[in-house]
């Protein structure tokens, strides 16, 4: 059975303090969230992640960052290695993020050199991937949410596949209040899956968590948690705050 994973993306979103009230308000707000229901992370910007770290210590909650480069280390100025995402307590490291390829950009290339790096110290890549509206508009929502996924996958074996959740993001519904329906993230999300198993086989593709991204809210996000192929939300806006964020990780009740 998959878990759903429920991961808040903080962005470049609050300061130390901030972080650290934040994270102690979700540390009391989930500590009731059932575990075999749903897993909880929080991905902070990276200066903050050893405050939130030591807050969320020992809680149903895990640590993500948002972002790694694909070397150990080296004369890479500004960047932080997978190794030191480890030392600081990360679990989950997300990859990818449309983001990153629109304003940074990261190509499926470097995005499949950061998840194999990922994966070689034992963080659990969150791959991003999802249309821009246009693409969507077009009818090639299926061919580049393909091209990602196959791109990002690039050279994993079969049995790396369990470290690996695919977030499904579109463009388009990012910080725009405009939701995917969850036919349609459903459909999407099944594309996926049905991509997976001719990468590599049905129990595969069964296994592989696939997340819903794009305005996840505490009012949309049961019906689209209860479609059969999507396995928790990666939430942007809504994870700043932990009333709407506790509404969103308990999705259950
Ligand atoms: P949003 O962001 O929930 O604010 O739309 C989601 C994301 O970018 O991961």
């Amino acid at each position: 059975m998959r878990i759903p994973l429920i991961a808040g993306n903080w962005k470049m979103y609050k300061d130390i303090d901030e972080a650290v009230e934040l994270a102690t308000s979700l540390k009391n707000v989930l500590k009731d969230a059932q575990s075999d229901k749903v897993e909880v992370a929080v991905c902070p910007p990276y200066i903050d992640l050893q405050a939130v770290g030591a807050v969320i210590k020992g809680s149903n909650i895990v640590l993500g960052a948002q972002n790694m480069y694909a070397a150990q280390e080296g004369a890479f100025t500004g960047e932080i290695s997978p190794l030191m995402l480890r030392s600081v307590g990360c679990h989950y490291v997300i990859i990818g993020h449309s983001e990153r390829r629109q304003y940074f950009c990261e190509t499926n290339e470097t995005i499949n050199a950061k998840v194999k790096m990922a994966l070689e110290y034992g963080l659990f890549p969150i791959l991003c991937v999802g249309e821009k509206l246009d693409e969507r508009e077009k009818g090639i929502t299926n061919d580049i949410v393909k091209d990602h996924v196959v791109g990002g996958l690039k050279g994993i074996p079969k049995e790396k596949m369990a470290s690996i959740v695919i977030a499904y993001e579109p463009v388009w519904a990012i910080g725009t209040g405009k939701t995917a329906t969850p036919d349609q993230a459903q459909a999407v999300h099944k594309f996926i899956r049905e991509t997976i198993a001719s990468l590599y086989d049905a129990a595969t593709a069964q296994s592989v968590r696939i997340q819903y991204g794009g305005s996840v809210k505490p009012d949309n996000a049961k019906t689209l948690m209860n479609m059969p192929d999507i396995d928790g939300a990666l939430v942007g806006g809504a994870a700043l705050k932990a009333d709407s964020f506790e509404a969103i990780v308990k999705f259950y009740r």
